[in-house]
């Protein structure tokens, strides 16, 4: 098992560069599939998650070459067969297998994914997405058959703009006869990145990005190079860190506009920012004010950032509050932040943080892959020594995350015990 530990209370300067995003290239590597051509994907953030799905397109039989940053899949030899359980529920990111095997071969048999227990996480919209386009589906004990003698194009509403639901939309009918329209799509920036390696292997998909996507079938798809965009959460986890505890902590790397929903509410909060056309620069306040943050569907505040930032507010004066409406239990953080010091309150969906209030550091699990991103923050704002278990959710998502804080003046050593 790994264990970090951290000392805390140290000011953090320097620059943080962004890796590719982990949600993007979680649908990339599988969307790739899809053609028998070489398709090239650079900017892979090495992760543990990605890692987990070349294991699944090696056990398929595809060829893939990784070199530093790029990955090359070439999937002419895959064989259409059941993904073991033991690769699935791995990760939440192997259900893009489903639409990626029924897009290419027209049946699929697939385990329920994995991933972080914050929620019960259904896929219905999933599946309601493939039986509109003419695949039937049998579920038996956890185990899905979705197959279709023929894909056809259809008008599919999303009941909610879900982004695994629109993606997996996108490649189960990019090769089918007809145009399908997703209503109510999902708009997250991941989204638009799909769509455009999709296209660069030929597909024609249009709206992405907006909540009406058009896919206009094609036969074939070829090879293409692609680059995954920068994630948006990592950076936004870094700027908060940067909130926290440091002084000019360069965040380099981004696309600015992908963080706007958290750089407005550190800005309201009174955390200096200076934002570039690659970067944010981000300091500790003297002082922060409380502020309220509900959690949305992208351009809205990302839930992937409330665990995050409920760290920054332990430090603002006065009472904030943070409704977390995308999943049910996103909370599991919270009792070990209050262990550390701070002073919040959970009801019902809503977390009321009381502040200014000092943390001390302390033993403390790492839940799911964004508490134990916000257990790093709060043991390196804290004082003394910290010690996280089960880092495994947290290598998940956030390359060399060790190093990159080393190298801005953070005390963590990950060990192995
Ligand atoms: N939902 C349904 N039915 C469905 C699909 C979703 O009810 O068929 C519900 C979910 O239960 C949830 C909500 O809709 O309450 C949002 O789910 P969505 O499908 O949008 O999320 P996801 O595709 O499962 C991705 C990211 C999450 C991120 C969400 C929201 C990946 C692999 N995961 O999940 O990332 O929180 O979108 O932006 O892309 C993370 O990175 O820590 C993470 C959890």
């Amino acid at each position: 098992m790994k264990v970090l530990e951290i000392e805390g209370g140290k000011t953090l300067s320097g620059t943080i560069r962004i890796s590719g995003a982990k949600n993007s290239a979680v649908a990339l590597i599988p969307a790739a599939i899809l053609s028998d051509e070489e398709v090239t994907i650079c900017n892979i953030p090495e992760i543990t998650d990605t890692e987990a799905l070349c294991e699944i397109l090696k056990y398929l039989g595809a060829d893939v070459q990784r070199a530093s940053e790029s990955i090359v899949i070439k999937s002419s030899k895959i064989t259409n067969q059941e993904i073991p359980a033991s690769l699935s529920k791995k990760l939440r990111a192997s259900y893009y297998f489903m639409g990626a095997l029924l897009g290419k071969y027209g049946r699929v048999k697939m385990r329920f994914p994995g991933g972080c227990s914050i929620g019960s996480r259904p896929i219905n919209l999933h599946l309601k997405g493939f039986e509109a386009l003419g695949a039937t589906i049998t579920e038996k004990g956890n185990c899905y058959v979705v197959e279709a003698d023929e894909l056809h194009g259809a008008e599919i509403y999303l009941d909610f703009a879900s982004v695994g639901a629109t993606i997996n939309i996108m490649l189960a009918s990019v090769k089918a006869k007809g145009t399908t329209i997703i209503d109510n799509a999902a708009k997250e920036p991941e989204i638009v990145n799909v769509a455009t390696l999709l296209n660069n292997m030929g597909a024609k998909i249009t709206g992405a990005g907006t909540s009406t996507i058009k896919i206009r079938g094609v036969e074939k798809l070829g090879s293409c190079f692609h680059e995954v965009i920068p994630d948006r959460i990592e950076a936004g986890t870094y700027i908060i860190l940067g909130a926290c505890c440091g002084d000019n902590l360069k965040v380099d790397n981004i696309i600015p506009e992908h963080v706007e929903a958290l750089t407005s509410k550190l800005k309201e909060a009174g955390v200096p920012l200076k934002i570039g056309t690659d970067y944010v620069l981000v300091s500790k306040p003297k002082k922060a004010k409380a502020v309220h943050v509900r959690t949305q569907t992208y351009p809205g505040f990302p839930t992937d950032l409330q665990q995050p930032l409920s760290v920054f507010l332990t430090q603002c004066e006065g009472k904030s509050k943070v409704e977390e409406t995308i999943y049910e239990n996103r909370f599991m953080h919270i009792p070990y932040l209050n262990q550390m010091g701070a002073d919040i309150r959970i009801k019902n969906q809503t977390a009321t943080i009381v502040g200014p209030t000092e943390l001390v550091g302390s033993n403390v699990v790492a839940t799911d892959l964004r508490a134990g991103a916000s257990l790093v923050i709060a043991a390196l704002l804290g004082k003394g020594k910290s010690k996280i278990t089960n880092v495994e959710h947290i290598l998940r998502g956030y390359e060399q995350i060790v190093e990159k804080l080393t190298n801005v003046g953070a005390n963590i050593k990950e060990r192995e015990i």
